[in-house]
Parts: C-alpha cells; sequence; structure tokens
C-alpha cells in the first residue's frame, strides 16, 4: 500500500482510517453510487448464480486506489449472502497459508485477495487448480516416491483487487469469469457520495459546499470523504459549523488542492517535467528522483489522474507534459522552447 504521509491527496488507506471507512461503506448495491455498468453487470450475475444455486464466477476488480474495490467486494457477499474472507496478496506468504484459507471457506463463500498482482509465484500456482476445478494438488512424500493427491475445495468466489492489471500473469487473468475496471467518478456521482458521507456523519453541508469538495477529489470517493472531514473541522473552527461553498473554498486552499484537484506533489511533478526535461519524454525514475518520491506512488496515484485530466500522456520513451499543463502553469511550448503565456498574444 502506498502511503504519502500527512497527504489528504494519496488515496491510498491512512492506518487508523480504515474503522471511520467502515462507517462510510455502503453495504447493497443500490446504496453504491455510481459505476453504472459494473453495477448492471454484477447485478445479473448475481441474479443467475442465486438461481442456480452456485457461487459467483471469480471476479477481478481493478483500478486507482480509493474508487471502491474492497467496498464492491463486501456488497457482493452481502448480495449473495455467503461469508467474505479478506486477505491480501503480501500476507499470503506460503502456499501452506493459501491452501490453510481454501480449506476453511464455506460453499459459496467469498475470498477477496486485495493486491493481487502481489501473490507470489508458488502461492499463485496453488490458486490456479483452486479457482479452476476447486481443488488443491498437494505432494506428499519427497523425491522418487514423492506423489500427488487432489483435494476437493468448497465452491467458493475469488474475488481480486488490483490498482495495476497489468502486473497480472496471464495465467492468474484468464481464470477470472467477471472482470471489472472501476473508472474515477464523475462530480454528480461524487456530490452524491459527500452528501450520504455527510448524512451519517451528521455534518450539515450546502449544495454549493458538496460541489466544490467534489470538484476537487479527483473523482475518487476515499478523497472526497477525507476532504469532507477536514472541511468539516474546518467549518467548526472559522465558521458555525456548515459547510458552504465559501468554507469549503477557503479549507481546500488551505489545504492547498487547487480547482483540478492537484496537490503539491501533482504541481511538482508536472513543473518539473516541464522545467527541467524540456516537456519530456523523460522516464518515470528520473522524475521520481527529481522531485524525491517513489515511482510507485506517482505510477499509481498522480499519473493515472493526470493522464485522465489530459495534462500528462504516457509514451514508450516517457511521460511528456501535454499543452494543457503548459498552459495551467501560463506557459506556452514553442518550437520546443517555453514562453510565459503573457508573452504570447
Ligand atoms: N460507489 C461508492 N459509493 C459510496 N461510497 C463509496 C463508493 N466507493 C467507495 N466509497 C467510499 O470510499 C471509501 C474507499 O473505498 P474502498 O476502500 O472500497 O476503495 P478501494 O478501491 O478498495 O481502495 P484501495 O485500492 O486503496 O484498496 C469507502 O470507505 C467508501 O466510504
Ligand atoms: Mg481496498
Amino acid at each position: 500500500m502506498i502511503e504519502r504521509e500527512n497527504e489528504i491527496i494519496t488515496s491510498s488507506l491512512n492506518k487508523g482510517e480504515e474503522e471511520a471507512e467502515k462507517s462510510l461503506r455502503p453495504d447493497s448495491l443500490i446504496q453504491y453510487i455510481g459505476q453504472e455498468k459494473i453495477k448492471e453487470k454484477l447485478n445479473i450475475f448475481i441474479e443467475a448464480a442465486k438461481l442456480r444455486d452456485e457461487p459467483l464466477d471469480h471476479v477481478l476488480l481493478y483500478g486507482p486506489p480509493g474508487l471502491g474495490k474492497t467496498t464492491l467486494s463486501t456488497i457482493i457477499s452481502h448480495e449473495m449472502n455467503v461469508n467474505i474472507r479478506i486477505t491480501s496478496g503480501p500476507a499470503i506468504e506460503r502456499p501452506g497459508d493459501l491452501a490453510a484459507i481454501l480449506t476453511n471457506l464455506n460453499e459459496n463463500d467469498v475470498l477477496f485477495i486485495d493486491e493481487i498482482h502481489r501473490l507470489n509465484r508458488s502461492v499463485e500456482e496453488v490458486l490456479y487448480p483452486a479457482m479452476e476445478d476447486y481443488a488443491l494438488d498437494i505432494i506428499i512424500g519427497k523425491g522418487p516416491s514423492a506423489r500427488s493427491i487432489r483435494l476437493d475445495l468448497p465452491k467458493f468466489t475469488l474475488i481480486g483487487a488490483t490498482t495495476r492489471a497489468g502486473s497480472l500473469t496471464s495465467p492468474l487473468r484468464d481464470r477470472f469469469g467477471v472482470v471489472c475496471k472501476l473508472d474515477y467518478y464523475s462530480e454528480e456521482e461524487l456530490v452524491e457520495i459527500v452528501k450520504r458521507s455527510a448524512d451519517i456523519l451528521s455534518i450539515e453541508i450546502k449544495k454549493e459546499g458538496a460541489f466544490e469538495i467534489s470538484r476537487r477529489s479527483r473523482g475518487t470517493p476515499r478523497i472526497a470523504n477525507r476532504i469532507l472531514k477536514r472541511v468539516r473541522d474546518y467549518a467548526l473552527v472559522k465558521g458555525d459549523g456548515i459547510i458552504d461553498a465559501d468554507i469549503s473554498n477557503k479549507a481546500l486552499d488551505m489545504l492547498e488542492i487547487d480547482s483540478q484537484g492537484f496537490d503539491n506533489i501533482d504541481r511538482k511533478l508536472l513543473k518539473t517535467i516541464i522545467d527541467f526535461y524540456n516537456g519530456g519524454p523523460v522516464g518515470l525514475d528520473t522524475i521520481a528522483a527529481s522531485i524525491g518520491e517513489e515511482s510507485i506512488t506517482i505510477e499509481d496515484v498522480c499519473e493515472p489522474y493526470l493522464m485522465q485530466k489530459g495534462f500528462l500522456s504516457r509514451t514508450p520513451r516517457g511521460r511528456i507534459a501535454t499543452e494543457k499543463a503548459y498552459r495551467y502553469f501560463n506557459l506556452v511550448k514553442r518550437n520546443n522552447e517555453q514562453i510565459s503565456f503573457d508573452k504570447v498574444e
């Protein structure tokens, strides 16, 4: 899990925040806002599985952090009326660990493996027959007398979550019957999420206040919820506790989150590509070293959003700051040299 200490924007989970998040987590598909296509698909597959009295096919959820993968998995288990067992790729160290988990599942249960791209190879190999035939192949004995026996497992649904589907091996990826890519949420959807969370936390918020928070939350529910709490603090101390547009604006300015949802690191990243590398292309590791951030944070948290907003593009030769990025800093790129926007017209 990526951590950026004291940062609002990092959409990975901070310690201690997990409990608070649970209360904000919707627990049925109806309460789950947005991701309409995924919901529609899952609804049908869940209904069908229930009618056949079979487990749901294995599901792969992928997309940037904080978009609701864990939430969706618990919802699936609720909708299927089964238990969910939650673990993560790095937590399953040895094949035996996974075997123990699998043999302890009940019929039709959900096994949720977060960060599934980080499973090690030998563990992954146990998963193949488990997913395909609900079976466990165990080697007994050593050397020439060693033989393999097959143990039946309860039928189950594996839900794998990952921020990087590209890092999954193809044999693993191919064994998922349902693959869902989570997208960033629209501002309207985030407004709904912010209002819902405010309701649960008994925070009074005006429509404009919710809109302002949504606009600056990088399409990510986790960030929206996190900002909401900070703005609530601001409203309490600097205002009358009610969140309106003005309070939201001031609080977000204080948090140094701009109208695009960019924070210091995003700005530093773009500015470095422009100033030091003439707009790119420049390699990820080079940028990471220049701005003193980890490559993985940049790749998983900053870049997907910057690319989606059209400020950055990724090419085989490296990252490039787009026209939009230049304009953001009041610069224009012309004949390979940058000039200040004010001097153009
Ligand atoms: N569709 C949604 N509607 C309402 N709230 C949501 C939705 N999706 C996510 N949330 C909120 O965002 C929080 C973060 O979601 P979640 O933990 O499921 O993200 P994630 O994709 O698993 O992130 P990570 O990749 O870091 O594990 C949840 O606690 C929940 O409150
Ligand atoms: Mg998660």
